[in-house]
């Protein structure tokens, strides 16, 4: 016969132990405290890495020592309850860092060779989890590699001893070094005209700049010779040009070069990734007339072109290009912030935001409202014909160029020299890594403005401003003055 009520004499037993019991861990707690893993208070589990560039993959982990040394982006492996402590050692003169983001801990940027930064973290979950560099572009170009945690999960996980800095949109304080890096967009080569083809030398030096942003806004510009965009480069077709890359000792990056000017792989990035320090070079021959778009071509590609690497090359047509009385460089690109657009301080870049195109500032000439400044305003007369040499670095943000106030004559579309232009045009579409050579004639004084017509992002910094002076031209344009146009 079976029976489901215990026998109480059983009962009796069980109370009289657990009463025992309760006095046992009362009477003296430490005795009976569970670790959870008694590894945790052994001597660590060590591992050092290198950062190592150059091969396959193009940047990557190498183990120093023990039982990684050697190996490419090894596998790292500790049990639950482990202190993990990792030791990174810079290979190159370049940033990079060290970090276990599912642990929350990350090492300092190492900018020099041989600095070192250790990690010391306690591992309190099984899994396999992922160690990487954190700077924009590594992890995506082989610094990356696993840490695998086996044994059984702790009760209550426990709190990461170096919590990674949150993401939170204050800024530090605005860089008092904080230089100018607008270009000029009066700053324009000479033509070229009726010569013959020749060997034409450019040097170009990749600077890493703390610039002017905005009123009270700094941030860490990549630039050529120090300005954005970079130099406007002017050949003809038939030339050959010998292009000269160095990288400035203080940079934190490698830079490179893609024109797209170039016909061959790349456009020069496969001979001119340059490490801070170092000088690279290569010549092409213009094959094809054009206005085109140069830019850094290392990754995060994305991240150099918007920090500021960009610039155009013209290659003329054979005899030149007809003359106007004043010619004009300006570039649009767009800017990804942590912080808000208007927030004062020194701003920093959000890789997170440039993959979602969420853009901050959009700027004519590399900061926000620069060319609406009296210092690089465009200037010019009644009568007189200008011609704008309008890229968009980018890097994903299309253009809807437009001057308002005024009628493109001529639009060279998609910056083609050797097609008839399209004349009488309001807007003209530019995409990222594109151009475009619109021309027109001045008949009316005043102040017209340079924007895209995506008007939000004149509200964004996007705006740059042609004064024109001369004698009222009240056939063309009469009346009173209103106020609160804001032109
Ligand atoms: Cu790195
Ligand atoms: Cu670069």
């Amino acid at each position: 016969m079976k029976s489901s009520s215990i026998n109480p004499n059983v009962f009796s037993a069980i109370l009289l132990f657990f009463a025992v019991f309760t006095v046992i861990l009362i009477a003296s707690p430490v005795s009976v405290r569970i670790e959870p893993n008694q590894s945790a208070a052994q001597s660590p589990i060590e591992y050092t890495l290198r950062t190592i560039m150059g091969q396959q993959p193009p940047m990557a982990f190498i183990g120093v020592g023990g039982s990684i040394d050697g190996l490419i982006n090894p596998e790292l492996k500790a049990e639950v309850g482990d202190t993990v402590r990792l030791t990174l050692i810079n290979g190159d003169p370049v940033a990079h860092d060290l970090a276990v983001p599912d642990f929350g801990v990350k090492t300092p940027q190492l900018l020099k060779v041989d600095e070192t930064a250790t990690l010391e973290f306690v591992v309190d979950r099984p899994g396999s989890f992922t160690y990487l560099c954190d700077i924009p572009g590594h992890k995506e170009v082989g610094m990356i590699g696993q840490l695998t945690i086996t044994g059984e999960a702790t009760g209550a996980p426990q709190v990461a001893m170096q919590p990674m800095a949150q993401m939170i949109p204050t800024a530090a304080p605005v860089d008092p070094a904080a230089v100018s890096i607008v270009h000029s967009p009066s700053d324009v080569p000479a033509p070229v005209g009726d010569r013959a083809p020749t060997l034409v030398r450019v040097d170009l030096v990749a600077q890493e700049v703390s610039g002017l942003l905005a009123d009270g806004t700094s941030y860490t510009y990549f630039t050529f010779n120090g300005t954005v965009p970079g130099p406007m480069i002017r050949v003809r077709v038939g030339d050959t040009v010998e292009l000269h890359m160095k990288n400035d000792i203080g940079s934190g990056f490698v830079h490179s070069i893609d024109l797209h000017a170039v016909t061959g792989p790349g456009g020069g990035a496969v001979f001119t990734q340059t490490k801070p320090g170092e000088e690279t070079a290569f010549t092409f021959e213009a094959l094809n007339p054009g206005l085109y778009v140069y830019h850094c071509a290392t990754p995060s590609v994305a991240h150099h072109i918007t920090s500021g690497m960009y610039g155009l090359i013209l290659v003329e047509p054979v005899g030149g290009l007809p003359p106007v009385d004043r010619e004009f460089y300006v570039m649009q690109g767009e800017m990804y912030t942590v912080q808000p657009f208007g927030t004062a301080g020194h701003l920093d870049f959000s890789h997170e935001k440039m993959l979602d195109e969420q853009a901050e500032y959009f700027t004519f000439n590399g900061a926000a409202g620069a060319l609406t400044a009296d210092a690089y305003a465009l200037r010019a007369n009644v009568g007189e014909t200008v011609r704008i040499f309008f890229g968009v670095g980018g890097p994903n943000a299309t253009s809807s160029f437009h001057v308002i106030g005024e009628i493109f004559d001529r639009v060279y579309e998609q910056a083609s020299l050797t097609s008839d232009p399209l004349t009488n045009v309001q807007t003209t579409t530019v995409p990222p890594g594109g151009a475009t050579m619109v021309e027109f004639r001045l008949e009316v004084p005043g102040r017209y403005i340079l924007v895209d017509h995506a008007l939000s992002r004149l509200e964004r910094g996007l705006a740059g401003y042609l004064y024109v002076e001369g004698e009222p031209n009240i056939t063309v344009f009469d009346g009173e003055m209103t106020a609160g146009s804001g032109h």
